[in-house]
């Protein structure tokens, strides 16, 4: 791509960002993850955006904003719910279904599972475009203490033998991946979850009415049983009144994955840089036991067979070998050895070399039966998986196979902006058709951050 066609898109990118920041009265200001389709601040676009965005003032009100909402444990919702918002647009599922006996009068409402914790990545990213050291300090001071108290969260509520555990599908960013297919069939087989799920939202008086499936075609979106499952999970964790010990213990959908811990461990990384740079040196030797533990539990995911990182089920206690982007995110961790990046660098070639004409890289691999090139996480190319991965193998020195994954993410949004504005959340790998939402927030920050 020449170089006026990136400086027009990388304009593009930083239009879309502006377009999408909400402005309201009581709570102006943030990035909401798209325009349409996601009006909120959700937690790992939130801190992408941020990290990646030409606008640092918008970079740090958007963090700020939202961990103003962090619970007293240090717990961050996947999604900060704005009231302006709530009170004004239809969106489902609402914040009621963490909230069974009525949402909080005054204050944040989040929901109640976490997401691919990278806060701490995002937020060093974004201290390194502040200019003014005076301010990057005072920014990274007053932030600090919050971020490191997520970690503390998750390391004594969600690790489990070394690996942050999965509680939802929409804890792991990758809602629909096949990765959970067994997982639900069992859930499935021992309960009759939509009409349980029916039961439970006509006693909430919430209708079970999908928005996603209301503004896009259903073959872009999770099906129906889908759907079943992430509500009957909800519902189960009210039930165990979101105890983490429960639910680590009991829940059916405990899946420890190589994408969240790849996000946890980069971001351990970073929070490390950010507590040296402010001097906090008694918090060392915690964040290099964080990082040791991370480490260790990601590697025994590996699989040396087929290159590829996997899932492991908690209640079966098997690996699930389904090969999806997921596995391949070890390399954005920065935690993990020059041969099993290159490895993964061989998995991602290959990938290439079977299906020339395929966008790279597909988030579920086109020679495995689960793949649908419409299909959300079962088979669209995401620019943001794209980008993290790009940067990650230019770190291990593989800059040609970077450079053709940018080609690739580049081509796709530019050939993209005839079309509702371009910037689409996924793209279709083989007809190169944009999918989901079009105009949104991390795939305009992602492709900025490719051209910066
Ligand atoms: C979808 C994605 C999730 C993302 C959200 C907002 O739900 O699966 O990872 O955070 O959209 O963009």
């Amino acid at each position: 791509m020449d170089r006026s066609t990136q400086l027009k898109l990388k304009q593009a990118a930083s239009n879309i960002l502006e377009e999408n920041v909400f402005s309201g009265v009581v709570d102006t200001g943030y990035t909401a993850a798209s325009g349409s389709l996601y009006p909120f601040q959700w937690l790992w676009d939130t801190f992408f955006i941020a990290g990646w965005t030409e606008n640092v003032d918008q970079g740090i009100q958007d963090v700020e904003k939202f961990l103003a909402s962090q619970a007293d444990n240090g717990f961050l919702g996947h999604i900060r719910y704005n009231r302006e918002v709530l009170a004004h647009k239809e969106y489902f599922p609402g914040p009621e279904i963490y909230f069974p006996d009525g949402l909080p009068p005054f204050g944040e409402i989040t929901s109640k599972i976490t997401q691919p914790p990278n806060a701490a990545y995002g937020i060093w990213e974004l201290a390194g475009k502040i200019i003014n050291p005076v301010k990057k300090k005072a920014f990274l001071g007053s932030i600090y203490p919050k971020v490191f108290k997520y970690h503390q969260y998750l390391y004594d509520h969600l690790v489990l033998n070394s690996l942050m555990v999965t509680i939802h599908p929409w804890q792991a960013g990758d809602d629909n991946s096949p990765k959970w297919d067994l997982v639900y069939e069992k859930i499935n087989h021992q309960y009759d979850t939509h009409s349980e799920v029916v039961a439970w939202l006509t006693q909430l008086g919430l209708p079970f009415q999908r928005l996603d499936t209301k503004l896009l075609n259903d073959d872009q979106r999770p099906i129906k049983s889908d759907y079943d499952i992430y509500l009957f999970l909800i519902k189960l964790y009210n039930q165990y009144g979101w105890d983490e010990k429960t639910i680590l213990s009991r829940s059916p959908f405990r899946i420890c994955e190589p994408l969240t811990n790849s996000v946890l461990l980069r971001s351990n990384l970073c929070l490390k840089n950010i507590a040296q740079s402010l001097g906090q040196i008694e918090d060392l030797k915690i964040i290099d036991r964080w990082i040791e533990i991370t480490k260790q539990g990601l590697e025994s995911l590996y699989d040396p067979k087929t290159f590829i990182y996997n899932s492991l089920d908690l209640n079966s206690r098997k690996l699930i070998k389904i090969p999806t982007v997921s596995g391949l995110m070890p390399l954005f961790s920065l935690g993990i050895s020059v041969e099993r990046a290159a490895e993964l660098a061989v998995t991602i070639r290959q990938l290439h070399s079977d299906h020339p004409n395929f966008s790279l890289i597909p988030s579920t691999f086109p020679n495995d039966p689960h793949f649908e090139p419409n299909r959300y996480w079962r088979g669209p190319t995401w620019i943001i998986t794209n980008t993290l991965l790009s940067d990650s193998l230019r770190h291990y020195g593989h800059h040609k196979l970077a450079a053709l994954l940018d080609e690739h993410s580049l081509t796709l949004v530019n050939d993209s902006l005839d079309d509702r504005g371009g910037f689409f959340e996924y793209f279709n790998p083989v007809t190169k058709a944009g999918l989901g939402s079009p105009k949104q927030s991390w795939t305009a920050a992602a492709v900025i951050k490719i051209l910066s």
